[in-house]
């Protein structure tokens, strides 16, 4: 059993990952600083597993908080979660997420070093690999980021590289997430969006419950199996289960490494719109509109990696990412509280 620290804990993804972390024995510290997320969460986490993990409220920009949680925990592996990760916020406030996501993220990586804690999983996302030239895609496919909310996740990864040339006692996982949707199947932890959703699911989410007209598509004219936007969607406790075998692998390893947390499957707007119409039992209105400036066609995982170098596959389909995502929707009409 390991005390590993979460930072950005209260969140969607950090949420469900503590959850697997204590289920699978580990002791669970997190810190947030409740600007996307809300305290209720940990009451959720301890309704499902009986543990209510430590918590601080803290801004991974404040130093001094942090190097108290350090000071007052055996902490033996960071999981980092904690960054602003809207797309579109991030074109229209760059400084926001480079303050943010990087001098945020720099000061947690000090904090670690002055604390001797050099084993890290970082939260990264497939939008480093900007348009790929093929799918599915490697980890050793070119990166290049077409907006700042993907920048600051190549950044991250480069920083932690070089961390890790400078000094070979640092052991870093970098995940590179496809596009996590669903919730626990309980329907006490799930995605709880701050405003209008920019993502597919949380908006189909909305207007399967009413609270949202139609779905926009964004574009029918793509080079794909019905002309919409074909994504890898992966179930969020299938992606907890992957932290879980990424933090113990980095317990046990050196260096840093990049692993896709995928299913290797790719499923249209379209296709993810009549598994949702399956799980909430009713037809949903959408309507065609012109591309979303910056979106690619297709974007789908090659699995190997996970599977030979952590023993970690996705198991959920996309029906049961639908059908526990409206569970959560019906059971939370006004999200976590
Ligand atoms: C998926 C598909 C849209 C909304 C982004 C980030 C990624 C991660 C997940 C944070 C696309 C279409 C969407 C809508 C639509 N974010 N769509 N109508 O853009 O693949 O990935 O979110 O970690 O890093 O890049 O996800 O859900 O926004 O879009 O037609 O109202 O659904 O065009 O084809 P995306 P998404």
């Amino acid at each position: 059993m390991s005390t590993i620290l979460v930072t950005g804990g209260t969140g969607y993804i950090g949420s469900h990952t503590c959850v697997e972390l204590i289920e699978a024995g580990h002791e669970v510290v997190v810190i947030d600083n409740l600007y996307n997320s809300n305290i209720h969460s940990l009451d959720r986490i301890k309704e499902i597993t009986g543990v209510k993990p430590k918590f601080y409220e803290v801004d991974i920009l404040d130093r001094k908080g942090l190097d108290q949680v350090f000071a007052e925990n055996k902490i033996d592996a960071v999981i980092h979660f904690a960054g602003y990760k809207a797309v579109g916020e991030s074109c229209e406030k760059p400084l926001l997420y480079y303050t943010n996501n990087i001098a945020g993220s720099i000061n947690l990586y000090e904090a670690m070093k002055d604390a001797n804690v050099k084993t890290l999983v970082f939260s990264s996302s497939a939008t480093v690999y900007g348009a790929p030239k093929s799918v599915p895609i490697r980890e050793d496919f070119e990166t290049h980021t077409t907006n700042p909310y993907g920048t600051t996740k190549l950044m991250n990864e480069q920083i932690l590289a070089d961390v890790c040339a400078a000094d070979p006692e640092w052991s870093v996982l970098l995940l590179r997430y496809f596009n996590p949707i669903g919730a626990h199947p309980c329907g006490l932890l799930g995605e709880v969006p701050n405003g209008i959703p920019n993502n597919l699911v949380p908006y189909i989410a909305r207007v399967a419950n009413g609270t949202l007209e139609f779905l926009r598509v964004w574009g029918d004219d793509y080079d794909t199996v019905d002309g919409t936007g074909v994504r890898d969607y992966i179930h969020v406790v299938d992606l907890a289960k992957g932290h879980i075998k990424a933090v113990e692998y980095a317990l046990g390893h050196k260096g840093a490494d990049y692993v896709n947390l995928g299913t290797g499957n790719g499923y249209s707007v379209l296709q993810v719109l009549h598994a949702f119409e399956k799980a909430c039992g009713k037809e949903l209105p959408y309507k065609i509109m012109e591309r979303r400036p910056g979106d690619i066609a297709t974007c789908y995982a090659d699995t190997k990696k996970a599977k030979e170098m952590l023993g970690w596959e996705a198991e959920y389909g996309i029906d049961e990412m639908c059908e526990h995502s409206w569970n959560f929707t019906v059971k939370n009409p006004n999200g976590i509280e």
